[in-house]
Parts: C-alpha cells; sequence; structure tokens
C-alpha cells in the first residue's frame, strides 16, 4: 500500500495515479495546466487504459494513453541538435508537470543525458539541474544552451575569425566529406577553439560556436558542412562515405562555414523569450555536469534530486562513440577510449546488472518524496519489453514503483487500437517506469 506523501514532500503517488486516469485531473495536479488546455489533442484524447501487469508475483499498474504527441519541431528551437536516441522534448515537459508541484527550484537531473533534453527542459521551467554522460560530446552539446549567446554576438566573433588563412595540416583525409575550401575554414575553426580552450581563455560564445559547429559536421543538406550522408550526425565511415559518393555520383561542395553556423544559431534561437533566457542563466550558474558511470556518482550528493527523467542505453549495440567519430576529432576527444565507458551490451544479464547498479545510485541521490521517470523501449521487435525489467530493479534498490506509463502515438487514430500488445504498425510507444522513494 502506497503511503501519502506530506504536502512538502511533493507529488504523491495518488495525485500521480489521478493524473493518469484522467486529462482534467491532471490539468489540476500539474504545475502548468495550460500547457494541456492549448494543446487539442490532449482534450480530445480518449481517456486512460489502465491495466494490471503481473511481474515476479506482484501487481503493477500500467497507464495507456498518448499522453503526449511528438511532433517534428514540436519542442523549443533550442532542442534542435540532433543525437542519437535522443528523447523529443515532450516527454521531459509532461513528466516535468506531473511530477513537479513546482519547477521552480527543485533539482532535476538526467544521469544519461545524451544532448540533454531533460536539462534543458527542465532549466527552461525554471528548474535547477544536474546531468550525466559517460561521453563529454554531451557536455559540450548541453552547456552553451544553458547560457546562450545574441546571434549578434555571435555574429561578431565568427568576423574576427580568419576561417581562409593557412590552416594547421590535416591528421586525417577527410576529403570524402569536405571540399578543400570547406576543410581549410574548419581546421582553422578546429584550431581556434582548441588554442582558446588551452589557454582557458574560452567563453561562453566560443562554447556556442563550437557546439553549433559540432553539430553542422555531416548531414543531408546543404545546412552542413559535409556533402550529402546519412544518416545526418552519425557519422559513416570514411570508406562508406566513398561509396555513397560513388553511388550518388557527387563531390563535395564547397560550403560557407561561418554562414551555417550562423544561421543554424538564428534557428536555435528563434523562440527563445527573455524570460526564459534569465531562467537558463539561472540553472547555468548552479548546473553540474558530470561524465561519470551513472551507477557511480560521487559528486551528487545524498536525497538532493526531487526529479530525475532519464533513458538509459538500450539493450541493442547502439555504439554512440563510434556514431560520433567525427564529432570527437572536432574536439579533440578520442572516441575509442570514450567508447570503452559507454556501455554498451546486447546481454540481458548484464544489462539487469548495470541497470541494477544505476537504480541503487538513483536511490542514494533522489530525495525522499522525490521521483524518477525511466524510459525504456521495446527491444528485439517487440518481444522483450523492458519495462517489465526495470521495474522490479527499482523496487529492489526501495524505490516503490507507481506504475508504468506507456505512450502510444498513433500515427492514424483508430478507436480502440492502441497497438501496444500487438505491436501494430504505426505506433510509436514509451514506456515511462515511475518510482517513488517513500518518505521514511
Ligand atoms: C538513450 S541515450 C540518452 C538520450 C537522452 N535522453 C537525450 O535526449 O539525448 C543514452 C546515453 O547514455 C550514455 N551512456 C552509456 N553508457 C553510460 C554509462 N555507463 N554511464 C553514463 N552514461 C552512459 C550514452 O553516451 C548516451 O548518451
Amino acid at each position: 500500500m502506497l503511503k501519502m506523501a506530506n504536502q512538502s514532500a511533493g507529488v504523491a503517488p495518488q495525485q500521480v495515479d489521478a493524473a493518469l486516469r484522467s486529462f482534467s485531473l491532471r490539468a489540476e495536479a500539474n504545475a502548468q495546466p495550460r500547457l494541456f488546455e492549448a494543446d487539442d489533442a490532449l482534450a480530445q484524447a480518449p481517456a486512460t487504459r489502465v491495466d494490471l501487469v503481473r511481474l515476479q508475483g506482484r501487481s503493477y499498474t500500467r497507464y495507456v494513453n498518448e499522453f503526449w504527441t511528438s511532433r517534428q519541431r514540436g519542442g523549443h528551437s533550442l532542442h534542435e541538435i540532433s543525437y542519437r536516441a535522443c528523447f523529443k522534448a515532450e516527454l521531459p515537459r509532461f513528466f516535468l508537470s506531473v511530477l513537479l508541484r513546482q519547477a521552480d527550484g527543485a533539482l532535476v537531473y538526467d544521469p544519461f543525458m545524451g544532448r540533454g533534453t531533460t536539462l534543458l527542459e527542465a532549466a527552461l521551467a525554471g528548474a535547477r539541474v544536474a546531468g550525466n554522460d559517460a561521453n563529454p560530446l554531451s557536455e559540450i552539446l548541453l552547456r552553451p544552451r544553458l547560457e546562450p549567446p545574441e546571434a549578434t554576438e555571435v555574429a561578431r566573433r565568427l568576423e574576427m575569425l580568419r576561417l581562409d588563412d593557412t590552416p594547421p595540416p590535416a591528421d586525417m583525409d577527410l576529403s570524402m566529406f569536405y571540399a578543400p575550401g570547406t576543410l581549410r575554414q574548419l581546421l582553422n575553426l578546429r584550431e581556434y577553439l582548441r588554442v582558446r580552450r588551452s589557454h582557458q581563455a574560452e567563453d561562453a560564445v566560443d562554447r556556442w560556436i563550437r557546439m553549433v559547429a559540432t553539430n553542422r559536421l555531416s548531414g543531408h543538406s546543404t545546412g552542413f558542412f559535409s556533402v550529402y550522408t546519412l544518416p545526418p550526425n552519425q557519422a559513416v565511415s570514411p570508406e562508406r562515405q566513398r561509396e555513397i559518393n560513388t553511388r550518388r555520383k557527387q563531390t563535395p561542395p564547397e560550403r560557407d562555414v561561418k554562414g551555417i553556423i550562423l544561421k543554424k544559431t538564428r534557428s536555435l534561437l528563434r523562440r527563445l523569450t527573455a524570460p526564459e533566457r534569465q531562467r537558463l542563466q539561472q540553472a547555468a550558474r548552479t548546473v553540474l555536469l558530470m561524465q561519470d558511470d551513472a551507477g557511480n556518482t560521487p559528486r551528487l550528493a545524498d536525497d538532493s534530486v526531487d526529479l530525475v527523467i532519464t533513458s538509459p542505453p538500450f539493450l541493442n549495440t547502439v555504439q554512440y562513440a563510434q556514431d560520433n567519430w567525427l564529432r570527437c576529432w572536432f574536439n579533440h576527444l578520442d572516441a575509442a577510449s570514450i567508447a570503452r565507458r559507454i556501455t554498451v551490451t546486447s546481454s540481458l544479464e548484464q544489462w539487469r546488472d548495470f541497470i541494477g547498479q544505476v537504480m541503487h545510485e538513483l536511490y542514494r541521490v533522489v530525495r525522499p518524496g522525490g521521483w524518477v521517470a525511466f524510459e525504456v523501449g521495446e527491444v528485439r521487435g517487440g518481444t522483450l519489453n523492458l519495462d517489465e525489467i526495470v521495474a522490479p530493479l527499482g523496487e529492489a534498490a526501495g524505490f516503490v514503483c507507481a506504475g508504468i506509463a506507456v505512450n502510444s502515438q498513433q500515427f492514424t487514430k483508430t478507436a480502440n487500437c492502441w497497438g501496444v500488445e500487438n505491436n501494430t504498425r504505426g505506433t510509436n510507444t514509451n514506456r515511462i517506469v515511475l518510482l517513488w522513494k517513500e518518505p521514511a
């Protein structure tokens, strides 16, 4: 039986249950009710389906609905940085509103932050934030978006850079991706950023330029520095790129590196309001960013976190470091040593051990009355639901599992067809295990 949390301890499991069962109740329980009132799709959504699932001799409640609708470019423009296996901003946005009484002053943490979707969304809402990722690229991608410069400052800094001078020699052949003039500009920019960093002279504008350039290294349109390549930001190997060039009969075209950086800067900043900028700056002043193993984060204090919203590496073979080799090259990071620190396993046993350790660490850092929203997916063609592994692991670490929220987004709405159990095509499913640290 779940105990009722006292008011100061935050949102109680009963309130979360009510919020998930009913949109109107959820609107009351949440700190930003207008978020939901404004969204026609949610207002018209059918009631939540509630199932009882038996796992390891215990019943868990599963709530199925289209709790949020992920749309292309639906979140804040500042999120528009691609990263392998990132979740959409709507996911943390939903749980921030359901699991926090109020964002102001709360500490929100993501132990597997990736591009930092949770941290950015939480900071935009006024929360304090902390993040961790074994891949140092995460910090490069997130920190500058917590301290965004004005586009005019970026333009002025770019104007000062002499990117067409003779560059330092290239340490590898990148001619299959870049035209000679583009590579010259990139090598000069890379060297400028290296020197600024090594002289500890790097400022927020430099960090912003580094982040945008890192994001524009490879892709499929003229908005990227490279010749056409797919998928964006998961650089294929040089050999594979040569094959793509031969098949498409293409040679890398010259690109204007400064122009592309400025255009992407304006696009990222296009929805940023003055109050949001202030909230981000406030979060940047206290942010804690770590590059530890998620199962061992000693810099984060016991009982300090109000809400964790996260998604671990799934049980598969996504090679985050290898996908990012070009981004690592640009930032003088050693992709091979990063790869050794990133957990990649297709063994269910190993994955279970790893998540078990992470759960114990999360139990240590979450404060009594605090919450964890732990997102996992279906793997092995939908035959294995990782939420069913994660919920008992969370309980073994000391949490109370208040339920599993399944967001089933349908591309074509069909009455009474959720497509969750039978894995129907045309659905996009997130499974989020909700864990509560019961006050003593
Ligand atoms: C599914 S992604 C998270 C994406 C994130 N939710 C976002 O929106 O960008 C998982 C992340 O876990 C990181 N990771 C993998 N193993 C890790 C470990 N042992 N400790 C910390 N981070 C790890 C990867 O580098 C990757 O960024």
